[in-house]
């Protein structure tokens, strides 16, 4: 039995890993570790343990204790998926985002360095090399250029991991991924605020002019891949992961009305982020051709299937908005908003 340590593993990706690591590896057992902040949610992961090879630890990635327990005994490897992820709430408080992203992060690498893993693998973001314009894409030579307090964090983890690297030999990598989508994801990311805002027959809010490109990517393909570089990525490495499939948020809104048979009456300007990037672009070239990895959700089947999870689990999301949610939203997008309606 191989034992995976997942930290972060009740949020949106960690979540849908979980499931799909024990669905496709029955020899690994997966010991969960989570603070189960807002964005955790210990139902995400209900009844896996009745697999027999799943166990939860509630516990915050910055306390060595904990973690030392953690990693008795001693796991075959280690994938940090826990942070603080929404780009919104980094520009209205970066303190927790230092503290997990990096403190959290180096935590981890310390009780790490001294384990003998198999890999240790850091799941970050395309959005560590900042904003493209119309041309290009991020290759794993791109300058770090990070723009948001919740990147920059992101880009400071990432230097660590590489640090442990070459100062001590730690077997770590690092995989920095597009904009993902797809069932459990907290309904702040714009994908599921959208349809459930939607499903209420609420406005959606559409940030400036609505034409920042993302490059999307089902959460399923972005699984496939950590857990292909799980088990053969290259210590010291960087991979960039991603679909090719850039969208401008308009036409990520109209397919997203579209698939719910709604009007566009129901858009809302609203006033841009700061700083908000442009357009994000993967070149995923290296892990398709050194680990043979390759997408293979179809983005408007992807979009239907992740639209139909959001209708048929409407407790889910209900739950989660009607809590802190609300303040969240009001101070967000209400009038005197970061995001005001303009
Ligand atoms: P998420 O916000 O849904 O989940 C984060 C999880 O981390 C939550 O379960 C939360 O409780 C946990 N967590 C937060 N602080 C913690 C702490 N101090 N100790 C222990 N657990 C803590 O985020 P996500 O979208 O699932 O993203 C997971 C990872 O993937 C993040 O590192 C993120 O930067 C990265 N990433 C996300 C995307 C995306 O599109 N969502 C794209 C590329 C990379
Ligand atoms: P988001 O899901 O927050 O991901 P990220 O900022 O990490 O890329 O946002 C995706 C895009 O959607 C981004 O360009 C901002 C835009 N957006 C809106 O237009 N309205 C919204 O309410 C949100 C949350 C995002």
């Amino acid at each position: 039995m191989k034992r995976l340590l997942v930290t972060g593993a009740a949020g949106f990706i960690g979540t849908n890993f979980v499931r799909r690591v024990l669905d496709v590896r029955p020899d690994w057992t997966i010991v969960a570790y989570d603070a189960l902040t807002y964005a955790g949610n210990l139902a995400n992961l209900a009844g896996l343990e009745a697999t027999g090879r799943f166990e939860f630890i509630h516990a915050d990635i910055c306390d060595a204790d904990a973690v030392a327990a953690a990693f008795d005994p001693r796991p075959w490897a280690v994938i940090n998926f826990a942070a603080e992820s929404h780009v919104d709430r980094s520009i209205v408080g970066a303190a927790e985002f230092v503290r997990t992203n990096v403190l959290g992060t180096q935590v981890l690498l310390d009780r790490a360095r001294r384990s003998d893993l198999h890999r240790f693998v850091q799941v970050s973001t395309d959005e560590v090399y900042g904003s493209l314009g119309q041309e290009g894409r991020f290759t794993e030579h791109s300058p770090l250029a990070p723009n948001s307090p919740y990147s920059a964090s992101k880009a400071a983890a990432d230097l660590l991991v590489r640090a442990y690297h070459v100062t001590h030999g730690l077997s770590a990598l690092v995989t920095r991924c597009s904009n993902n989508y797809g069932p459990y994801q907290f309904p702040e990311k714009v994908i599921p605020l959208f349809v459930t805002n939607l499903l209420e027959d609420q406005p959606v809010p559409l940030y400036g002019d609505g034409l920042n490109i993302r490059d999307w990517i089902h959460v399923q393909d972005h699984c496939d891949a950590l857990l292909r570089v799980l088990e053969a990525g290259v210590p010291g490495e960087v991979y960039n992961i991603g679909a090719d499939n850039e969208l401008t948020n308009r036409a990520l809104t109209y397919a997203i009305l579209h698939a719910l048979g709604k009007d566009e009456s129901l858009i809302r300007p609203v006033k841009d982020r700061p700083a908000h990037d442009r357009r994000y672009a993967i070149d995923s070239g290296k892990l398709r051709r050194e680990l043979g990895w390759q997408p293979r959700v179809d983005f408007a089947a992807g979009l239907g299937d992740t639209v139909r999870w959001y209708i048929e689990h409407e407790p889910w999301w209900r739950a989660i908005k009607s809590g802190e949610y609300r303040q969240y939203y009001e101070r967000q997008y209400g009038a005197g908003g970061v995001n005001a309606p303009v």
